[in-house]
């Protein structure tokens, strides 16, 4: 049989043919920055004959110019070399690798190794079968394997190999191998890592890469590249239950409605009985349609479209499962988060959780310890930093369908995302739902807000002042409510200063207690336009985010957003209750326009420029403006 870069020479539709059949393993490498990650990777590229004639040039020419090696060719820089290139563009942070052997193609993630590991990590090993995790032999089990070994566990990687690379510079020294070996294998126990394989090799002379070596006789397993080939991939996916997160309604015509997406476990054929979650709905499969014909049978890593016999409503982000073993359905989860974005996460603070094709509202409610991934130790944590590991508990505002990550990577694993900036700022894994989340539920009431408002001749509302302290909030605040009290309105107002004696007096002045005083305030504040009042609320309310919180609870035009727009200079020579002194002084720490930020509006409803506008005539004009502009009838 001709190996395949001959096929590939002579016969490229057999090439193609052959190689489309072949299964796919994606897998990752971890290692420190010196312990030989780029000659491995370089390596195998290099003698599965996935380097291009011009790659080769340079990288003689590099080679040579480098000297490196002496002359000889240094597989490194073929890694490197790429790296660099790749960093003159867009950067990204994992570089994947594609190349392939006669009985398999393989997808390498390779993770840069700096202080970025966890997002990198996180991001390369979603998908990854297999993780290839390097030791240098001189150096043994490092801090960095540690976390490496941590993160693989916690991400459900399957198959863990332990490149013990450099075995030359140790004289293929079989004790210290094994030694090597027990110190892992005692930490793969403390954090229950299952099977690990450990091989000797030398990325740099190729024994065990590629082909077995002559210098360690005592080692009877496998080279590296023969047990990738060797891995069990996907399989098993086959044989859970069936799941498919709708990805859209196809939709061409009043006779046809189908449901598209992959299928990412199980299989499925006419005449299953699927459920559709979170609805609940029962119906049978009519057809499982593809663009090649009908199909009598569809497995985990196809991505197909559905009819179904019945009428039922199914929308974009639904999941159609088995519905003999169908996913769980809740709003509310413990999770491990990693955290990945130059913010904290904060506690209360809204953003978007995308599971599978599904997005929704997400908050933090309660986070529970912080991992040191280095010690296990698990510590107090109000908030996490960039690259921290902790578990939490989560609230959506709405029902998922999901399964526990350890059960379904697809339905249990999740991002989060900015709502401001549109970033990525977490990855998590779900464990299970919170009981509480399913025992309570929504009470209908037959008075509601209009009802309530419209025994007081007008409709309840939000109206937000936000600005730095000193800026004139309250001031202006008092003085709306006393006109609008004076017009027969029924008001209250909740004054930062005031709550915080009461209500929020657990709370300091931490970005986190910051998020969460504005959290519980503009929950009240719904609460008591819900009862039909006019509410004004006076906070400083530094962040955007919060402040677009208090505006999501409310219906369309009943939140009004105030900005005082007084310039630090003029609310610091002010300085009213002499706090900007202190703040200057260094005895009042996270002071807002000081040591703590504050995020202007960007479009508030009303702008007060107050070095132009004194207070009574600012008040002049909210009031006319919530008069005249606001329908008060319901
Ligand atoms: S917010 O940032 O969480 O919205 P809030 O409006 O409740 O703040 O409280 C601000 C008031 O607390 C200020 O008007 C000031 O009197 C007082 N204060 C005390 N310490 C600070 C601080 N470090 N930063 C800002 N305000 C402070």
């Amino acid at each position: 049989m001709s190996s395949e870069p001959d096929l590939l020479a002579t016969d490229i539709e057999a090439y193609l043919a052959a190689h489309e059949r072949k299964s796919l393993l994606r897998f990752l490498t971890c290692g420190s920055v010196d312990d030989g990650k780029s000659t491995l990777i370089g390596r195998l590229l290099y003698d599965s004959k996935m380097i291009f004639e011009d790659q080769l040039a340079a990288l003689e020419a590099d080679s040579r110019r480098m000297g490196t090696q002496g002359g000889a060719l240094d597989l490194a820089l073929l890694v490197d070399g790429l790296a660099a290139e790749r960093e003159q563009g867009i950067t990204i942070d994992v570089a994947y690798r594609f190349f392939a052997t006669d009985k398999r193609k393989f997808i390498v993630a390779d993770t840069p190794g700096h202080e970025q590991y966890t997002r990198n990590m996180v991001t390369g090993a979603s998908t990854a079968d297999a993780a290839v995790i390097l030791i240098d032999a001189r150096k043994g089990v490092l801090t960095q394997t540690r976390r490496h070994a941590y993160l693989v566990h916690l991400l459900g990687i399957r198959h863990v190999v332990l490149a013990v690379n450099k075995m030359d510079l140790v004289a293929w020294s079989q004790t210290e191998f094994d030694r090597i070996v027990a110190d892992f294998r005692a930490f793969a126990d403390q954090i229950g890592l299952g099977e690990v394989t450990a091989i000797p090799l030398s990325a740099l002379t190729g024994e065990n890469v590629t082909q077995p070596g002559t210098a360690a006789p005592w080692y009877a397993g496998l080279p590296l590249l023969p047990l990738l080939e060797r891995l069990p991939v996907g399989d098993d996916l086959r044989d859970q239950p069936f799941r498919l997160p709708v990805q859209w309604v196809n939709r061409p015509n009043l006779d046809f409605r189908g449901y598209s997406g992959l299928i990412v476990s199980g299989q499925v054929r006419p005449g299953d009985r699927l459920r559709v979650l979170p609805s609940g709905r029962d119906s049978t499969v009519a057809r499982i349609v593809t663009r090649d014909g009908d199909l009598a049978l569809a497995v985990a890593g196809q991505s197909v479209t559905l009819t179904l016999a019945d009428e039922i409503d199914i929308s974009r982000g639904d999941v159609l499962a088995q519905a003999a073993a169908p996913p769980e359905v809740a709003d509310q989860f413990e999770a491990t988060l990693v955290w990945m974005d130059e913010e904290a996460m904060m506690p209360g603070r809204p953003y978007l959780l995308k599971l599978a094709t599904r997005t929704v509202g997400a908050s933090i409610t309660e986070p529970k310890y912080r991992i040191n991934v280095n010690t296990l130790e698990r510590l107090a944590a109000r908030r996490l930093d960039l690259n921290e590991i902790g578990v939490c508990n989560l609230a959506l505002d709405a029902p998922i369908a999901f399964d526990p990550y350890a059960e379904n990577h697809d339905l249990g694993g999740f991002i989060l995302i900015d709502r401001m900036t549109s970033r990525t700022v977490g990855a998590g894994m779900l464990h299970f739902a919170l009981r509480r989340s399913q025992n309570v539920h929504w009470q209908a009431l037959d008075v509601d807000k209009s009802a309530r408002g419209a025994l007081k001749g007008q409709r309840g509302r939000v109206v937000w002042l936000t600005g730095l302290s000193g800026s004139g909030k309250s001031t202006i605040a008092n003085l709306v409510e006393k006109k609008l009290h004076a017009n027969g309105r029924h008001t209250y107002l909740l004054d930062g200063d005031n709550i915080r004696h009461g209500l929020n007096r657990d709370l300091g002045f931490t970005d986190e207690d910051r998020v969460e005083n504005i959290r519980r305030v503009a929950e009240v504040a719904r609460l008591m336009a819900d009862a039909g009042l006019i509410v004004l609320v006076a906070f400083i309310s530094p962040f955007r985010a919060e402040r677009q919180l208090a505006r999501d609870l409310m219906a369309p035009g009943d939140f009004v957003e105030v900005f005082i727009d007084t310039p630090l200079a003029v609310a610091e020579a002010r300085d009213v209750k002499g706090l900007y002194k202190k703040a200057r002084a260094g005895t009042l720490k996270n002071f807002t326009g000081i040591d703590s930020p504050y995020e202007a509006p960007l479009t508030p409803e009303i702008r007060i420029d107050t070095p132009q506008t004194p207070p009574a005539q600012a008040a002049e004009h909210i009031t006319a403006w919530l008069e005249g502009a606001l329908d008060y009838s319901i």
